[in-house]
């Protein structure tokens, strides 16, 4: 469809594979079976959990309902409370730290958090600069009450720049410029991205993020098992652990199977990094996100 090669693809992003979901599944499908694995692997039945929080930018319906109503249906879970997140790229983190707060306030007892994605649907295949880029998937955790006292998810640092809003965006079809039906160019409704922009901006807040968690939690670089940043492009982050003078072995990527997959990309990459047995008990992972918005975030797990 566009003038690429497998060659620069992996070159410039460190790309191979994109998994694309079937005509038939939409964000909360993708949902389902990453959230039954997290509720599975962490005991909890539906009847256990009291709030969902589905992150993303491409949900089933746009705007109204929220996919996590839809969620709460087809996981069979009672009258929890159900929102959408929209942080883009950013939402797992953003979504993690919701959690947590509800947690850690004593609002909630067990929240489960999925990042969910079909950029597959909203990727103009005729830009060259954006299409090759993305993938679909899902991936979730609950955040649940641990014994008292016990933290194993330190508060997150959230962040936003608004004035790069239109650099990452479906610039049609929302309040601002409705669609319009024979006026609106239907590529309008596509996403538009400016990739240096993003290239850029994601390597400044990848440093500032790391930094400011490790100075906020008193540690150094060496004491973190592992980096988990958002899998956008594997020049983007040996960047950033060129800037900060930092190991690039201890980010762990798998964009090479996956592509981005937004929201889902952070959860993707812990439940793979867990089924490999990577993760010991104590092992402090640090995850950082970046996206449209444009937002950021990071947050310190002690696995
Ligand atoms: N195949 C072949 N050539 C291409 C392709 C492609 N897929 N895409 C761009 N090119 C060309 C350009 O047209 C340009 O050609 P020209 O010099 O003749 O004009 C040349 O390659 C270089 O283009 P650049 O934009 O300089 O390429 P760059 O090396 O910067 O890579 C990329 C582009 C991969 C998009 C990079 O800028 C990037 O990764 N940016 C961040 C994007 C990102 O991560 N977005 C998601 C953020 S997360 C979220 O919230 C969704």
């Amino acid at each position: 469809m566009v003038d690429t090669s497998d060659e620069w693809i992996f070159s410039h992003t460190g790309i191979r594979y994109r998994h694309i979901a079937s005509e038939d599944q939409a964000a909360s499908d993708l949902a389902v079976p990453a959230a039954k694995k997290a509720m599975a692997k962490a005991g909890v039945s539906p009847d256990d959990i009291d709030l969902i929080l589905v992150a993303t930018s491409t949900p089933d319906y746009p705007g109204l309902p929220s996919t996590a109503c839809v969620l709460q249906e087809k996981l069979g879970i009672p009258s929890a409370g159900a929102m959408d997140l929209v942080a883009a790229c950013s939402g797992f983190i953003y979504g993690l730290e919701t959690a947590r707060t509800y947690v850690a306030a004593g609002a909630a007892r067990n929240v489960l958090v999925v990042g969910s994605e079909i950029y597959s649907r909203i990727v103009n295949w005729e830009d060259r600069g954006s299409s090759v880029l993305f993938g679909d998937g899902a991936g979730a955790a609950v955040v649940s009450v641990l014994s008292e006292g016990e933290n194993r998810i330190s508060p997150a640092i959230l962040g936003s720049r608004g004035s790069g809003a239109e650099s990452l965006c479906r610039l049609y079809g929302g309040t601002r410029h409705p669609y319009i039906p024979g006026v609106t160019p239907p590529e309008a409704l596509l996403l538009q991205m400016d990739g240096k922009k993003v290239y850029t901006f994601a390597v400044a807040v990848i440093v500032q993020v790391i930094q400011d968690l490790l100075d906020q939690n008193g540690l150094t670089f060496s004491d973190l098992a592992y980096v988990v940043p958002h899998q956008a492009n594997t020049r983007i982050i040996a960047a950033a652990a060129k800037r900060g003078g930092w190991d690039a072995d201890r980010f762990y990527m798998n964009i090479e199977e996956y592509a981005n997959t937004s929201a889902a990309s952070i959860p993707l990459a812990l439940d793979e990094m867990n089924e490999k047995g990577l993760l010991a008990p104590g092992d402090r992972v640090l995850c950082v996100g970046f996206g449209s918005g444009l937002t950021y975030g990071g947050t310190l797990i002690t696995w």
